[in-house]
Order: C-alpha cells, then structure tokens, then sequence
C-alpha cells in the first residue's frame, strides 16, 4: 500500500486521470472527503504547499507537486519523475516599460517566493528588501509597495492584465512526482513499479 499525497485542484485531478488510464478503474474522491482508499493506495487531498511536508515526514510516500514549491521548500525529498504538466515560470515582473536596473541601492521586490526570490538576489551580490505577500502580487508594483514582484507566470495573463511585463525569467516549473527518502527504500518495489507505470504515460504523450 502506497499513501499518495495530491495538491487539491487541478494537479490533483490530472494525476487521478493518470492512475485511472493506467489501472483502468475510476479514481474519485466522494465530496468534501480528504482520504480516497483504493486496494493498492490511499490518496490524500492536501494543499500545495503541504504536500512535500507530507512526503518528508512520511505521512506519504509519494507526492505530485510543482518543482517551483519544492524549491521554495527546500525539504529532502526525492525528485522522481517531471510529469510535465503545469508548466510555468518564475519570473521578475515589473510595469511596463520599466527597466530592471540590479545596481540601484534600493531594490523592494515582493512575493510568495520568498526563499527563491533571497537565492536570486544573493547569487548575484544585491541586496534587495523582500516583501513577502500570500497573493495578489502583481498589485504590489501598482501601488508602490514593491519596485517588482517575482512571481509565477502561466499564460502571461494576470501580469498583462496589471500592466506588467517579465523582465526576466528565474526557473522553469512543472508538476513532480516525489517519494519520501526511506520509503523509496522500504518500499522500493512499489514505488518503482508506480514510477515507471506514471512514466511510460508522461513519455506516451510526447
Ligand atoms: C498564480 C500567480 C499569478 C497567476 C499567473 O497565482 O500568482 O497571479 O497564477 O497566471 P497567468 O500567467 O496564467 O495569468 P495562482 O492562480 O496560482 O493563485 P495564488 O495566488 O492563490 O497562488
């Protein structure tokens, strides 16, 4: 029996599809239920950000989350499988026409990325003030909380919209299947046999 840890939403329902063409059966949560129990897993619906936590206490075995939350996270957890779904960016955005001017004294960006956002700056030497924010970041620069925010970007849309544009692009992101460390050898077999079912879907699609 292998726990599965899944990101409520989206993710969730694409990696539920996934199981359910490779095992020919209907994987469904019933309404409002958090724990879904098959004859070989229990999936568990978690939120995003939850999800690796889950995995490195071993309260799951494996997990599907985005590799931009794994590396904000920066929990020890192995990197399985890109499932090369969700695919977006972290990106620098700031108001349109304005220039990303690193040697300025003063740089105020703000994010929900606050570790990757502090790793960028600090590689490059700057010292930048981040504020972090739970959501709405593309505001931040509109109203002059921030000079620039780093943020996800899918379709582009949400910045557009605010009148924002990516100055520069910090890490490609997708969807990730993990495993918890001793899991991955106490259950070696399972977690194997689910990695290389899972992949030969992703690989199917190419
Ligand atoms: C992300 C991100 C942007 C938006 C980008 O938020 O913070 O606001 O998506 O997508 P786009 O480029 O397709 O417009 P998300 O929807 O994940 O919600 P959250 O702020 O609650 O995390």
């Amino acid at each position: 029996m292998l726990t599965v840890a899944l990101p409520k939403g989206r993710i969730a329902k694409e990696t539920l599809e996934i199981f359910e063409s490779i095992f020919g059966e209907t994987f469904a949560f019933d309404d409002r239920k958090l724990i879904l129990e098959t004859e070989n897993f229990r999936f568990l619906l978690v939120r995003n950000q939850d999800v690796a936590t889950y995995v490195f206490h071993q309260a799951a075995d494996i997990g599907v989350v985005g590799l931009d939350t794994l590396e904000e996270q920066g929990l020890d957890v192995i990197r399985l499988l890109d499932l090369r779904r969700g695919v977006c960016k972290v990106a620098i955005g700031m108001k349109v026409g304005e220039k990303l001017d690193l040697t300025k004294a003063e740089i105020k960006v703000a994010t929900k990325m606050v570790n990757i956002t502090k790793r960028y700056f600090a590689e490059r030497a700057i010292a930048a003030d981040v504020i972090k924010l739970y959501g709405s970041i593309e505001l931040a620069p509109l109203v002059g909380l921030a000079d620039m925010i780093v943020d996800i970007v899918e379709t582009g849309a949400t910045m557009k919209q605010n009148g924002l544009e990516v100055v520069e692009e910090i890490m490609e992101s997708s969807t990730y299947l993990i495993a918890n460390k001793n899991s991955y050898f106490e259950k070696k077999a399972e977690v194997l046999d689910i990695y290389e079912k899972i992949n030969d879907v992703v690989k199917q699609e190419k």
